[in-house]
């Protein structure tokens, strides 16, 4: 009989501390409000600047769904291919089942190789395969995470002005500070750099340059890069050269690389890669070359971050910058085709335009009325909208970009002298209608 009271008096003990437990669980953890739930994104994504191409590209895909004809000379993809030897190898490795596992995280040695062999053909350049270079997935890949490696919260890197976004965000993502310095002349950039160090406290650590520049397409001689070291030495900055535009250039220009100046390697690394010259954008191939500690801190975020690029791939961009020179040769010929095929149609409808001697753009000034009468994303809209044609509005490369369009010469000739008649009937159009819709109109002098 006791023992049944006590079983009894233990189911109900055992029922009450399971309701207590289900219950309070219940008031802790279901939540009975109707807020919804909130994601809380990291300050280093809230901080970045707006995305000014995000109007323009909206626009571009919905016309395209639409099933419009747009002519696209926005971004700076490269719409031609790769040589079929370097398909076939690829193909061919992608084949052996020894190139399916993970990578080496810097890249198999004779692809690294094959950079310090085109370095000492091309610019006189010594490079020690084993830690002066790494691979990266596209250059843009290792500039970040680069940036990662040396920058952080108080940092700051001098980057030249207009701007190719990365270069901006890549230091705002490792929690670096920005400042922007106009790129035009030369000269008056170094000053820049020089007063810069002199004010700044602390000294900026990082200079980022590009040359060949996107968007504005200043070319430099190799004078410039020494001048850069001497600055770089005096006032204890590092250096990244963006070098993505090294087999891009015309009318004899061939463009220096930093690393050529003497002291270069002590103070910096350039980065380079197969996406403009050997049409390979899509592959994701990029090099970073020179100063050892910098390439061993960017090793050691990649270590963690990545397991290397697929072996095939590697591969086949052996094959590449081995065989495939002339076809390399023969892109920068068909860029400059259409950079003549551009330029004198646009002095044709009275354009102020310079010939750039490097990159796959023309960086074009916006001409008069419309230059005072309408800013630059707007052009870019009315272009767009009306003509057809999509450009990269300069003040998407920063507001020292206002003003200006920058057009990508990845459409064939014809392609392009279309647009130049789109672009001139479009804006006849919107002159002469003097009202219809809102853009128009107030561009209208
Ligand atoms: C100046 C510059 N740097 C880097 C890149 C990116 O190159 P990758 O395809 O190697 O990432 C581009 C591509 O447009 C570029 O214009």
């Amino acid at each position: 009989m006791a023992r049944n009271v006590f079983a009894a008096y233990n189911g109900v003990a055992h029922l009450y501390c399971y309701l207590f437990i289900r219950f309070s669980c219940m008031s802790q953890f279901e939540d009975k409000s109707s807020r919804p739930f909130e994601v809380q994104v990291a300050q280093r994504v809230v901080r970045l600047p707006p995305y000014l191409f995000g109007r323009i590209n909206k626009l571009l895909y919905n016309k395209r769904r639409a099933g419009g004809d747009v002519i696209d000379l926005g971004m700076g993809n490269p719409s031609d291919a790769p040589e079929d030897i370097v398909v076939e190898k690829l193909a061919e490795a992608a084949r052996d089942p020894r190139n399916h596992s993970y990578s080496k995280s810097n890249g198999i040695a004779n692809l690294r190789r094959e950079v310090a062999a085109k370095y000492f053909k091309q610019h006189g350049i010594r490079l020690d395969p084993e830690d002066e270079i790494i691979t990266c997935l596209g250059s843009k890949e290792g500039f970040s995470h680069m940036c990662l490696a040396l920058m952080g919260p108080g940092d700051t890197a001098i980057v030249p002005s207009p701007y190719f976004p990365i270069h901006v965000y890549a230091v705002a993502l490792a929690a670096g500070n920005v400042i922007s310095l106009e790129v035009a002349n030369h000269d008056k950039f170094l000053s820049n750099i020089a007063q810069t160090c002199e004010t700044l406290y602390p000294n900026p650590k990082l200079l980022i340059l590009n040359y060949p520049h996107n968007p504005s397409t200043v070319c430099v001689e190799q004078p410039f890069y020494d001048e850069v070291v001497k600055l770089a030495r005096r006032y204890n900055f590092m250096v990244i050269s963006d070098f993505a535009y090294a087999d891009v250039a015309f009318d004899g220009y061939h463009p220096p690389s930093f690393l050529a100046s003497r002291g270069a390697k002590e103070v910096g690394v350039e980065f380079t890669t197969m996406s403009k010259g050997y049409n390979m954008a899509g592959w994701r191939i990029g090099f970073c070359s020179g100063n050892r500690k910098m390439i061993g801190a960017l090793a050691t975020i990649k270590g963690y971050y990545d397991y290397g690029m697929f072996q095939a791939v590697q591969i086949a961009a052996i094959v590449a910058m081995r065989d495939t020179e002339a076809a390399v040769e023969k892109q920068s010929l068909i860029y400059k085709r259409r950079r003549d095929a551009l330029c004198q149609g646009l002095a044709r409808i009275g354009w102020d335009v310079t010939p750039p001697q490097a990159t796959m753009f023309c960086w074009v000034p916006i001409p008069e009325p419309w230059r005072s009468s309408m800013n630059t994303m707007d052009f870019g809209m009315l272009l767009l909208e009306k003509g057809n044609v999509a450009v990269s509005p300069g003040s998407g490369f920063g507001p020292a970009g206002e003003g200006f369009l920058r057009m990508s010469l990845v459409e064939n000739e014809q392609r392009l002298q279309q647009a130049v008649r789109q672009i001139n009937r479009c804006l006849r159009d919107a002159k002469a209608a003097g009202h219809g819709d809102a853009v128009a109109k107030a561009a209208v002098s």
